[in-house]
């Protein structure tokens, strides 16, 4: 077992709850942070409806608040989108970049994901830059080359701010929401991968990085055991306070 000095658990709630249910929620986590252990960081995801009012009710504590998407442009006509430095000016830390949601559901494209990117880095907000193969591409053995065209699309020649770092989340496709969660030895043969790859385009940046997929109280420590997962990116078990709970309890005991 490799001891974790400090590992990330990042809870996407995505479209999950409303807006009372997020706050609740906010609030649970805010009154049970003193239980929870100094070694772990945690960052929330809230739809952009309950932004404002889980960073309002975070916003004394170490809970991080961070959006689940962004657009580029700072301002105009985009119907619909939220600039970075709009969230970034409510008290956004962190902003998730090219979820699998957003690549394959809303058909984002590397291109769109790349601006995203600069305009995360332009405002200040950390990124956390979501890579990973759908099932198909598993099947046909193209997972490496999947992850190298998203990681070239996002990081080749990318203009960093001074103490630049980066998170990445490693997300199969299809582990995410479905409950069939990646094996962690092969999680952590990928995120060797990634690592090897993010070193060769962009040597300077302290990168982390995550595994998400079908993470659940009864498997986090598997991955959180591996040498190169620096924490999780949880969607499904992050929304309920006592499997987050567990969550917490199991993946750092
Ligand atoms: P899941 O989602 O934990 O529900 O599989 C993970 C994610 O989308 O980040």
């Amino acid at each position: 077992m490799v001891e974790k000095k400090n590992a990330y658990f990042f809870a996407n709630w995505k479209m999950y709850l409303d807006y009372e249910e997020s706050v609740e929620l906010a609030q649970s986590l805010a009154s049970l942070l003193p239980k929870f252990p100094s070694s772990i960081t945690t960052v929330v995801f809230p739809s952009a409806l309950a932004f404002y009012s889980v960073q309002q009710t975070l916003k004394n504590t170490s809970i991080k608040v961070g959006s689940q998407n962004i657009y580029w442009v700072e301002k105009g006509g985009y119907t619909g989108e939220i600039s970075a430095s709009m969230y970034k000016s409510l008290g956004s830390a962190y902003t998730l970049i090219g979820h699998s949601e957003r690549r394959h559901l809303f058909h984002e494209t590397n291109h769109e994901v790349r601006q995203k990117l600069e305009a995360a880095l332009t405002v200040g907000l950390q990124p956390v830059l979501c890579i990973g193969e759908k099932l198909e591409e598993r099947e046909q053995g193209k997972s490496e080359d999947v992850v190298e065209v998203q990681l070239r699309g996002a990081l080749e020649n990318l203009v960093w701010p001074g103490n630049p770092s980066l998170f990445i989340a490693y997300e199969p496709v299809w582990a995410v929401g479905t409950g069939v969660a990646c094996d962690p030895a092969e999680t952590e043969r990928m995120h060797r991968i990634i690592l090897d790859l993010v070193k060769g385009l962009a040597p300077q940046v302290s990168l982390k990085i995550l595994y998400g997929g079908s993470v659940r109280p009864e498997n986090i420590r598997s991955y959180i055991n591996q040498e190169h997962v620096d924490g999780v990116l949880v969607g499904g078990a992050s929304v309920k306070l006592d499997s987050w709970l567990e969550m917490i309890n199991h993946g750092c005991s």
